[in-house]
């Protein structure tokens, strides 16, 4: 809601032009693994070792000149288009023809669609910036015809391992809200664990977006998560199998079974009657958890469970409508200096879904409203009546009445 940082929310997005030199003496960076393969030289194993990643053609290319390559950016230019309409195209073509831009592409098999635009089924444009360890993903985009088939998700194991090779610790985009979700499941987080010292002023922020970042970790190989997930499963299951005891087994209850529970308050009496069953306390039971277990603790839970989900719900509805830009994330006080001078409790959607998701911090619909509402409020008490950001504050308002009433 600083409106001394944000801009109209259609602005576009912006990179800044910083020259980036990538042959300081501590870069891991070199001049030769800098250098993406030719686009005729489609990385591609033969023989069948099992990996999926090593059936997949794939290449990395950039303006170098090169006809071959000069004609898959262009195949790419038309891809992203298609696949971001709301994108200008002026826009995605400075970028795909940038020479420090690169862009990652899955190529088909297929002989029929060999050098035509059909070739490319996916690609992930990106910028790196390696003596600050990082790349920013501009453009990701699987053409329509193969998306859900899993390359988007092999598109971006692939980048992080080519990001991984370079020494990049950390991938950033700017995920408008239907791309949150593909970014999420693919590791990344609206956390930013990245200082800021390293990207400020090399990338811009910009509105209608929410910038993610991904850690890639230099060990993983990310193109065998699956593999290395079993083998952390077997590993985990060998020492719990090391362990526990619960191979033990106890000989069956005599048909006279009964324990004594005197003393034992009527509601307890079953967890009690439970806990004397031999067993039950080696293998880690408590009185305490089979309350829990048991109608009462259930039904407590039930009840929680279905307010966060109603909450959490009426928060992402918020988060999808159109006025819901500028409460996506908390204002940034190191750059709207005098914000906390007027406004004196922030809050915004993103601190609101934390406190949600902590599970106790809402015991009501009703206090989740207060802070719905106190967001509204603090953003007319800093912005000027005649601003965007105090239309979107009211439009929230009616919403909000919308929502709350109908519920
Ligand atoms: N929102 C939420 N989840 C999404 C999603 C979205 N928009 N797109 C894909 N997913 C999920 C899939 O359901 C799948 O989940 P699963 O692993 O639990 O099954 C996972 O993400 C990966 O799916 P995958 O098949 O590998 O992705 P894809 O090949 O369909 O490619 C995109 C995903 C986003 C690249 C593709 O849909 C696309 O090109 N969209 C248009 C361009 C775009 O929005 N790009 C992103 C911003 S630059």
């Amino acid at each position: 809601m600083g409106k001394s940082v944000r801009n109209d929310a259609s602005k576009k997005r912006k990179v800044e032009e910083i020259t980036t030199t990538a042959n300081s003496a501590d870069d891991v960076t070199t001049e030769e693994n800098l250098k993406p393969p030719a686009a005729d030289t489609a990385n591609k194993k033969d023989g069948d070792s099992g990996n999926p990643y090593d059936k997949l053609r794939w290449i990395t290319v950039t303006n170098d000149g090169e006809p071959a390559n000069m004609i898959k950016l262009v195949g790419l230019k038309s891809l992203f288009s298609r696949q971001l309409p709301k994108m200008p195209r002026a826009y995605i073509a400075r970028l795909v023809f940038d020479t420090r831009h690169e862009s990652l592409a899955i190529l088909s098999d297929d002989p029929t669609v060999k050098d035509s635009d059909d070739e490319i089924i996916g690609a992930i444009c990106f910028r790196a910036f390696p003596e600050m360890r990082f790349a920013e993903i501009a453009f990701c985009a699987v053409s329509a015809s193969h998306q859900v088939k899993g390359y988007g998700t092999k598109l971006m194991n692939l980048v992080k391992q080519e990001g991984a090779r370079r020494g990049i610790e950390y991938f950033i985009t700017y995920a408008d809200n239907y791309a949150i979700g593909y970014f999420k499941k693919q590791g990344f987080t609206k956390n930013i664990a990245m200082p800021k010292g390293r990207y400020l002023g090399l990338i811009k922020d910009y509105d209608g977006g929410t910038m993610m970042e991904c850690y890639v970790h230099p060990s993983i190989d990310f193109t065998r998560i699956p593999e290395m997930i079993q083998a952390q499963r077997q590993f985990i299951l060998g020492r719990v199998a090391y362990k526990a005891n619960s191979s033990k087994v106890y000989p069956p209850l005599p048909k006279d079974f009964r324990p004594n529970v005197e003393g034992v308050s009527r509601v307890n009496e079953s967890a009690a009657r439970a806990m004397a069953i031999p067993g039950m306390r080696e293998a880690g039971w408590t009185m305490n958890d089979l309350i829990n277990a048991g109608g009462q603790g259930k039904e407590a839970d039930r009840q929680k469970n279905a307010l966060k989900n109603e909450m959490l719900s009426i928060v992402r509805k918020l988060e999808e409508q159109q006025f819901a830009w500028p409460f996506r994330e908390p204002v940034d006080t190191s750059e709207v200096l005098d914000y906390l001078d007027v406004v004196t409790e922030p809050i915004d959607l993103s601190t609101i879904e934390k406190r949600i998701r902590k599970g106790d911090y809402y015991k009501s619909k009703k206090m989740l409203h207060s802070d719905l509402t106190l967001m509204v409020n603090n953003c007319k008490l800093y912005n000027d009546d005649a601003s965007t950001y105090v239309q979107c504050a009211v439009s929230l308002e009616k919403y909000l009445e919308h929502l709350f009433n109908d519920a």
